[in-house]
């Protein structure tokens, strides 16, 4: 199949934003505000596949109000980033890897799949298109947000027949903010992320949105994200908010990174897969296994579970500090970032920003 051409509708020079009004959008940007100047835009009919491909300044659509997506949610997305390297370069972590997964998600949803070539090859026109908006500085990087959703203004209940790519592109921190200090995190007992058979494993909106009360019963217990529990027992912990989670393992002179395993209820992380990799180069044992809540409390209570982090596109690796569930709660070692967890995410961003080998072949130049 030949290459899908990505036509250049990007803003001329004299209409794009100045050098002083980009730094002062991007002084303080807080995870999802600052977004560049330009998104790529890709359609798909049953008649003529995926076309109409063009990077084009970024601003409102015009949508139908009966399209599918925003009636039955037929929408999925994708999480990754753009580094800026010493050398000035950019490159795109695991873009494949991340096209992959939104073939997967697309393929739940009974959507389309868009090609993993034409993917990528969209991540790296937009970081071509906004290449002055990939932050020089070390803690920030350049996040892109794929999405496609069903277009067309049928309300029969029925997978679209049309669809929407977009990709857009946004300046960030890390999402708990510029050094992702330890979060606290409540175990939601009361309402569950995904059942068996469900859409757990595929990253689409519809996913998100139910968090949005738990994520609020954790705010009101003073915390920062859910855990999310399995929906049968609520008793084996799944994942967090929007990232997956692992715990640290010591037993003697051996230590393990333990996380969940990839049972369709929780969603298949770049990150996390990235981090099981680099854990084995650092000597580590990893252990992919059911973790139950009370294990959780028990094992951290005997010191033997020293440390536990979440891990995602967006949270990078943030430490754990505290938990709370309904009637206990307990601080995870001392409750601030553990040694295990600061070496797996300096691991992790030392290979993002090309500080060390890229030994797994996960940067592509964008
Ligand atoms: C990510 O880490 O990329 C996510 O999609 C999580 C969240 C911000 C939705």
């Amino acid at each position: 199949m030949t290459e899908l051409a990505i036509a250049d509708r990007t803003l001329p020079a004299g209409d794009r934003i100045t050098d002083d009004e980009l730094r002062t959008r991007c002084a303080r940007p807080a995870f999802g505000r600052v977004l560049t100047e330009h998104m790529v835009s890709l359609r798909w009919t049953v008649d003529r596949g995926w076309h109409d491909a063009e990077v084009v300044p970024y601003g409102p659509l015009s949508v139908d109000p009966a399209m599918v997506g925003l009636h039955y949610g037929q929408v999925v997305f994708e999480g990754m980033k753009a580094f800026r390297h010493a050398d000035g370069h950019a490159v795109l972590f695991r873009p494949h890897d991340h096209g992959a997964r939104f073939a997967d998600s697309a393929r739940r949803l009974a959507m389309p799949e868009l090609p993993v070539d034409t993917f990528v090859a969209a991540a790296r026109a937009l970081v071509r298109a906004d290449e002055r908006w990939v932050p020089f500085e070390p803690a920030r990087s350049l996040y892109l947000r794929p999405i496609m959703f069903a277009t067309d203004p049928v309300l029969a209940l029925a997978p679209g027949r049309e669809y929407r790519f977009l990709l857009l592109a946004m300046v960030t921190e890390n999402f708990f903010g510029a050094d992702s200090p330890p979060v606290s995190v409540w175990a939601s007992t009361r309402y569950s992320r995904a059942a068996p058979g469900g859409t757990g494993g595929a990253k689409c909106a519809g996913n998100y949105a139910p968090a949005f009360l738990a994520q609020q019963e954790a705010a009101e217990h003073g915390c920062q994200q859910v855990v999310w529990l399995d929906a049968a027992e609520h008793r084996w912990v799944e994942e967090m908010g929007g990232m997956n989670i692992f715990w640290v393992h010591v037993q003697g002179e051996e230590t393990t990174l333990v996380t969940p395993p990839l049972t369709g209820t929780l969603l298949p992380g770049v990150t996390r897969r990235s981090l099981l990799t680099l854990a084995r180069d650092e000597g580590f044992r990893v252990e992919e296994r059911p973790v139950a809540l009370d294990d959780w409390q028990r094992l951290t209570e005997t010191g033997a579970f020293a440390e536990a982090f979440a891990c995602g596109t967006a949270a990078a690796v943030t430490p754990i500090g505290r938990v709370v569930a309904e009637g206990r709660e307990w601080t995870v070692g001392d409750g601030t970032a553990g040694p295990v967890s600061a070496r797996m995410r300096t691991a992790l961003t030392d290979v993002q920003r090309g500080l060390v080998p890229d030994r797994h072949g996960w940067l592509v130049n964008a």
